[in-house]
């Protein structure tokens, strides 16, 4: 018992890989949560809990090549799977950001149980091991849908800590979130009521979850915090921002600056439409590209004149929804190919293979870069852009994305379902003057670093009560 400050996740800020050469590979963990959280300073003194995510990283674990200060639990396989794939990516995620196509899914039978048995084991497991590290009145900061249960839980266990949640998702509105399994849907609201502070990217995922616990458990709401059962839960909005130093130094090195030459072959003397994503089904790129496809079948003006660079990373391969969204962007990108290419123009670029320094190359290139996602927490591709634009990017971004509420002044908003309106914010995009561009990108670039990640979660720890004295 000796940690004064731990962070709990699925993912933590490493994982492995075999390397093909019967080794192993570290590799850093991908996607939002682990950017943020690992990009916080006060993250090196603090234990981190996360789950071994693979046979490779289950080898290293017992290889002893998982860093200091991080925990990697060892679950066994078939609950993780259970926990991880069927209730938190495939139930929960899908609730958070209203992905299911409900004239067929989601359908709860028997099975279910035992997956939501699963993941209340993998959430103890979590439990477990917070509960042995942490210090006297420390306090704890759990992360995201995959341990929604984990502060009531550790609560009962260790009264004395201060505990933190927060969603990197969006919530759901009530009358979505009750697609859930009755007991589920409370279930995983008076876990998350167990911490003292719950914290959200937007206000409008914080009120949503403020109505769920009104509508669901009864729960009274006022003044930014809620109550049950006479325990208050703090509601917080802590927006995550950019570390434009940090940023800013990491794509100067050789490797980034490496890849311009390529990139700058690709695009010619045409502008560069730029859009990065890890292909989740929130992210909307098949409609992106449709996007993409109007414009030029409506505005044959821009036939040659721009490339669209789509770089789309592999994520959650184990679920089949997300295999064959893969296959329908692969799909539409070889069409859009086959009705414009030209003698010297390939109108679109789709790279699945994830290169983070070529990522931070494009965005220095960029003209427009298109983030439309169905519904997303917060999205840092928006913010990174403009942070690291050379001649100032026209933003075109989907209302529905927590980044919307600080970037929407200076960003082309568009509803990411209407294919037509987000093609007629990219001509606009492309047609801004350049003055205008850069006047634009420069006040993003501001809002994008209004909370960096220490400041983020350093919000996120004066959010709980006070330190007992001594501590
Ligand atoms: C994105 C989301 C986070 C989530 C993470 C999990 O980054 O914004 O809310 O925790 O995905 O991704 P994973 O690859 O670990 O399933």
């Amino acid at each position: 018992m000796t940690a004064p400050l731990l962070l709990a996740s699925n993912r933590g800020p490493v994982s492995f890989e075999e390397d093909g050469l019967g080794g192993l590979a570290p590799r850093r963990g991908g996607g939002g949560l682990v950017s943020a959280v690992a990009g916080a300073s006060a993250v090196g003194d603090a234990h981190w809990v996360c789950a071994a995510l693979s046979e490779a990283d289950r080898a290293a674990l017992r290889q002893g090549r998982v860093p200091a200060g991080v925990q990697m639990l060892d679950i066994d396989p078939v609950t993780f799977d259970r926990a991880y794939n069927r209730v938190a990516n495939a139930t929960l995620w899908f609730v958070a950001h209203l992905l299911f196509d409900t004239a067929t899914a989601p359908v709860f039978t028997s099975r279910t149980q035992r997956e939501w048995s699963a993941y209340r084991a993998y959430g103890e497991a979590f439990t477990d091991a917070l509960a042995a590290a942490a210090a006297p009145g420390a306090a704890v900061l759990v992360q995201d849908y995959h341990l929604a249960l984990t502060p009531r839980q550790l609560r009962a266990r260790r009264p004395d800590l201060r505990i933190g949640h927060f969603s990197h998702t969006p919530w759901a509105p009530p009358e979505y979130f009750c697609l859930l399994p009755d007991d589920v849907a409370r279930e995983v609201l008076l876990g998350m009521l167990g911490a003292d502070a719950v914290g959200f990217h937007s206000a409008r995922w914080a009120d949503a979850f403020a109505r769920c616990c009104v509508e669901v458990l009864g729960a009274a709401w006022t003044q930014g915090a809620l109550t049950f059962e006479g325990r208050t839960t703090r509601l917080g909005v802590h927006p995550l921002g950019i570390d434009a130093v940090e940023l800013r130094t990491r794509a100067a090195e050789p490797d980034v600056q490496g890849r311009l030459p390529l990139l700058r072959e690709l695009v010619g003397d045409r502008q560069l439409l730029l859009r990065i994503d890890r292909t989740e089904l929130s992210k909307n790129i098949v409609r992106g590209i449709e996007a993409y496809r109007e414009l030029l079948r409506e505005r044959p003006q821009w036939r040659r004149r721009v490339v669209h660079l789509v770089l789309a990373y592999p994520s959650r391969h184990d679920l089949p929804e997300y295999r064959s969204y893969t296959g329908e962007v692969q799909r539409i990108a070889r069409e859009v190919n086959e009705e414009f290419a030209e003698d010297g123009w390939l109108p679109l670029h789709l790279e699945v293979r994830d290169d983070y320094p070529r990522s931070l190359a494009a965005y220095e290139l960029a003209d427009v870069l298109l983030v439309n996602p169905l519904r997303d927490g917060m999205n840092l591709v928006a913010k990174e852009g403009p942070v690291l634009s050379e001649k100032g990017v026209s933003l075109v971004l989907s209302r529905q994305a927590g980044a919307a509420d600080e970037l929407g002044d200076d960003a082309h908003l568009v509803n990411p379902y209407d294919v037509a309106q987000t093609a007629q914010a990219l001509h606009e995009a492309l047609s801004t003057p350049a003055d205008v561009r850069l006047a634009r990108c420069s006040r993003l670039a501001d809002a994008a670093r209004a909370m960096p990640p220490a400041q983020w979660l350093q919000a996120q720890l004066s959010a709980l009560p006070a330190a007992p004295a001594g501590s």
